[in-house]
C-alpha cells in the first residue's frame, strides 16, 4: 500500500487499522478493542490489554534469535569510550537493575526519576522501570536543581536513579550537588537514590539514602517482566508550557509500543537488525522514542552518543559514527547540522568517510530552514526528511513516510500527516482555513495511540492547555498552513514556547525567574532569531522605583538567576534594562513586535498599541547588543 492508500485505510476504519498494527506487539493478553472513549474528549488505547514494554524492547528479541545482535552501541567521543551491548546482555543487565529496584521497595505504579547523562545505563534504567511497571521520569542533565525539585514534587518518586556526573566539552557536570540540592529543596522526600559512579568523577554517597549502582544489585534476584494494563503509564516526561510549572506529559504503555514500532519501518525505513541513530539526549522526547524505545521495540541497534556535533573532536564526528557503526537512518536537530555546516561549510569532513550505508537524514525538533536542508542534501547526496512532532505526541504528526512511499520533498514542509492524525488549519473562531491560508494547527480528536492521554495529576490543565480552544480538536500550539497537495508548513508557535538549539523552553518560566529579582518591577523574555540555535532568549527588565545600582550588575544577576534556577540549557545570556515595555492599551506586552524589531523584520504597528514611542526605546536598547539592525 502506498501512503494515500494507507492513510485512507486508517480513515475508513481506525479501529481495525490500529488493531491490525497492534499485531506486531507481543501481548500478555491482546487487546479486544483499540479505542476507549472515556467521555469529555478523553481517550485511551488498548486499555483492556496486558503487556510489558521491556519484554517487547528486550526479552522477545532474545527469544526470537537476536540474543547476540548488538542492541546498544555506546560511543563517547568525550571520554573515548566505546562498547557494545547485545540483546542477551541487555536482558541480564536490565533484569538485575530491576531486581535492585524491587529490593528497594519499588513496585508497579511507583515513580522513579532518572537523572543521567548519555550512557547506556540511562536506557537500562528506563527499561528496568518498564520491566517492573514503575513509571519513569527522565530529567535532562542541563536543568538546574530547582527544575529537578519541581519534578520531584510533581511526580513524587519513590526512588531516583542518577549518575555521579555528566560530561560537557571541557566541563564535568557534577550531578550529585544538583541532586542533593533538589532533594533538599523538594517537599516530597525520596527513599532511595541509586548512583552510577563514573570514573571521570566519583561522588560521595549519603548514608542510608544513596546506594551504589553495582552494590544495589549484589545478591538480588533478577526481576521478571510484570504485565501492565495497556493504559498503564510507561513514563512521565516534563515539557515546557506557558508558565514556570512544566507539564507532565503521560505516555501510556500499549499505544506507545504500537505506534513507535509502526514508525521504525514506515517513517525511518529501517528493518530489524539495522542500526538506527538519533543524536539527541535521553532527557528529551526524541531520546525516549528514538534512542531507547522505538529502535529496541523494533529489534534495531541503537546508538548512545555522548558528544556534540562539533568540537568532539571536530565537525566530522557525526560522519565518523555513521561510517564506523554502519548507521542506516540518522536523526538529529537542524541546529546540529547548522553547527556542522558553520565549521565545515564545504563538507570536507563528509568526504573523509564512507557513508554508503546511510539511507537518509531525518530532522525534527525545530523548524528546518531551507539552507540547512539544501546544504545537507547536497553534501551528503542523501534525502533529507524534515518531520514535525512534539513531546505530547511522542512521534511524527507530519513526515515523509519513506519506508512506505518516499513522497516528493518540498523544502520548507515536513510533508504530510501520518495515519492517525487528521490535521486541520483553523482560524481564531475555529473555522477551517483554505489551502495556503495561515492558521492554528489542530488535530481532530481522538489523537492516535502513543500520544498523551492526559497530564500527570492535571487533567484540568490538560483540557485547558489543549482541548478547550477548539472543541473536538487537540490544539498543537503551532501555527502554519497546508497547501493544495496536503503538505503542511509549520511557521511559528502560538504561545510562549521558544525553541533554542532544538530545546523547548518557556519564556514564561524565564519571566517568572526574572520577576523574582528584588530590583525588577516588570519584565519580558522573547525569543529572537539566532543563526545557529534557531532562537535565543533575550530578557527586558524594568527596574523598581528608586533602584539606582549599575545596570550591568543587575543584568548579570538576571543571567545568573536563570542559569541557577532553570539551568544552562536555557542559554539565557542577555538581559537589557529598559524604562518601559511596549503594551496594548489593555496592558498586554507586545512580545511579537519586540521580536520583529530585534530581528530587523518589517512589522505593522499594532493598532492597539498604547505608546508607539516605546518601540524606539526598545530598538535602541537592542542595538547596544547588536540586534535590531
Ligand atoms: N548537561 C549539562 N549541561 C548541558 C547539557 C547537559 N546534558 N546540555 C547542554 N548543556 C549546557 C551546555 O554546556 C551549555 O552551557 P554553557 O552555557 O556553559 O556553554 C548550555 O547548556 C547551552 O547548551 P546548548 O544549547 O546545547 O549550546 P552549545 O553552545 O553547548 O552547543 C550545539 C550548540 C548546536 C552544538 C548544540 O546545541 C547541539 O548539539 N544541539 C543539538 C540539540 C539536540 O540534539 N537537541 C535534541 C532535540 S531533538
Ligand atoms: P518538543 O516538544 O520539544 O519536541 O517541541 C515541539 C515543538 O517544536 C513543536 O510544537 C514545534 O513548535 C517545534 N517543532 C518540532 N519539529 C518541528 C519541525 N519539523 N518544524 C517546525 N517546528 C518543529
Amino acid at each position: 500500500m502506498n501512503y494515500r492508500e494507507t492513510y485512507q485505510s486508517w480513515q475508513n476504519d481506525p479501529e481495525a487499522y490500529w488493531l491490525e498494527q497492534a499485531r506486531a506487539i507481543d501481548w500478555v493478553e491482546p487487546p479486544t478493542q483499540a479505542l476507549f472513549d472515556r467521555g469529555d474528549d478523553l481517550f485511551e488505547w488498548y486499555a483492556d490489554a496486558k503487556v510489558n514494554g521491556c519484554y517487547n524492547a528486550v526479552d522477545r528479541h532474545v527469544e526470537n534469535g537476536r540474543a547476540d545482535q548488538v542492541a546498544i552501541i555506546y560511543d563517547s567521543p568525550i571520554t573515548g569510550a566505546k562498547s557494545n551491548i547485545t540483546y542477551a546482555e541487555l536482558q541480564t543487565r536490565v533484569a538485575s537493575l530491576a531486581g535492585a529496584l524491587v529490593a528497594q521497595g519499588v513496585t508497579k505504579g511507583d515513580r522513579v526519576i532518572i537523572y543521567m547523562p548519555m550512557v547506556p545505563e540511562a536506557l537500562e534504567a528506563m527499561l528496568a522501570c518498564a520491566r517492573i511497571g514503575a513509571v519513569h521520569s527522565v530529567v535532562f542533565g542541563g536543568f538546574a536543581a530547582n527544575e529537578l525539585a519541581v519534578r520531584i514534587n510533581d511526580c513524587t518518586p519513590k526512588a531516583i536513579i542518577a549518575a555521579s556526573c555528566g560530561l560537557e566539552p571541557g566541563r564535568v557536570v557534577q550531578y550529585k550537588p544538583l541532586l542533593d540540592g533538589a532533594i533538599e529543596m523538594a517537599t516530597h522526600k525520596v527513599d532511595t537514590c541509586i548512583i552510577l559512579q563514573r570514573d571521570v568523577h566519583r561522588c560521595d554517597l549519603v548514608e542510608g539514602r544513596d546506594v551504589d549502582w553495582h552494590d544495589a544489585q549484589i545478591g538480588v534476584d533478577p526481576a521478571p517482566c510484570v504485565p501492565v494494563e495497556g493504559n498503564h503509564p510507561a513514563y512521565i516526561l516534563y515539557t515546557s508550557g506557558t508558565t514556570g510549572a512544566p507539564k507532565g506529559v503521560v505516555r501510556a504503555t500499549a499505544g506507545h509500543l504500537v505506534a513507535l514500532n509502526w514508525t521504525m519501518k514506515n517513517i525511518y525505513n529501517v528493518d530489524p537488525g539495522d542500526v538506527f541513530w538519533a543524536a539527541s539526549d535521553v532527557g528529551w522526547v526524541v531520546g525516549h522514542s528514538y534512542i531507547c524505545y522505538g529502535p529496541l521495540i523494533h529489534g534495531n541497534t541503537t546508538v548512545v552518543f555522548e558528544g556534540k556535533p562539533v568540537g568532539t573532536p571536530d565537525a566530522g564526528t557525526f560522519w565518523r559514527v555513521i561510517e564506523e557503526h554502519n548507521v542506516r537512518s540518522f536523526f538529529t536537530a537542524p541546529t546540529a547540522i547548522r553547527a556542522v555546516k558553520r565549521e565545515d561549510p564545504k563538507g570536507e569532513f563528509i568526504k573523509k568517510y564512507d557513508l554508503s550505508g546511510l539511507r537518509a537524514l531525518y530532522l525534527a525538533g525545530e523548524r528546518a530552514d531551507p539552507d540547512t536542508i539544501e546544504w545537507a542534501q547536497n553534501k551528503l547526496g542523501k534525502p533529507v526528511y524534515d518531520h514535525w512532532w512534539q513531546t505530547e505526541t511522542g512521534y511524527t504528526i507530519a513526515g515523509n513516510p519513506a519506508g512506505l512511499e518516499a513522497l516528493p520533498v518540498k523544502i520548507g514542509s515536513p510533508t504530510v500527516p501520518m495515519p492517525g492524525y487528521e490535521v486541520h488549519i483553523l482560524d481564531e473562531a475555529g473555522h477551517p482555513q483554505k489551502p495556503g491560508e495561515l492558521g492554528a494547527i489542530a488535530i481532530k480528536l481522538p489523537l492516535p495511540p502513543g500520544t498523551l492521554p492526559t497530564l500527570w495529576n492535571a487533567t484540568d490543565r490538560f483540557r485547558k492547555s489543549y482541548l478547550t480552544t477548539f472543541p473536538g480538536y487537540y490544539e498543537t500550539g503551532d501555527a502554519g498552513m497546508m497547501d493544495k497537495d496536503g503538505y503542511l508548513y509549520i511557521m511559528a508557535r502560538t504561545d510562549d514556547v521558544i525553541n533554542v538549539a532544538g530545546h523547548r523552553l518557556s519564556t514564561g518560566a524565564m519571566e517568572e525567574v526574572l520577576a523574582g529579582h528584588p530590583d525588577v518591577a516588570e519584565c519580558a523574555v522573547v525569543g529572537v532569531s539566532d543563526q545557529l540555535k534557531g532562537q535565543s532568549p533575550i530578557g527586558f527588565v524594568c527596574l523598581s522605583k528608586g533602584v539606582n545600582r549599575p545596570h550591568g550588575d543587575i543584568t548579570a544577576e538576571c543571567v545568573k538567576r536563570i542559569r541557577d534556577q532553570i539551568g544552562p540549557v536555557a542559554a539565557f545570556k542577555q538581559a537589557l534594562v529598559v524604562d518601559r515595555l511596549p503594551k496594548t492599551r489593555s496592558g498586554k506586552i507586545l512580545r511579537a513586535t519586540m521580536v520583529k524589531i530585534a530581528d530587523g523584520a518589517e512589522f505593522k504597528l499594532p493598532a492597539t498599541i498604547d505608546d508607539p514611542a516605546i518601540l524606539d526605546e526598545i530598538r535602541l536598547a537592542l542595538q547596544t547588543i547588536g540586534y535590531a539592525k
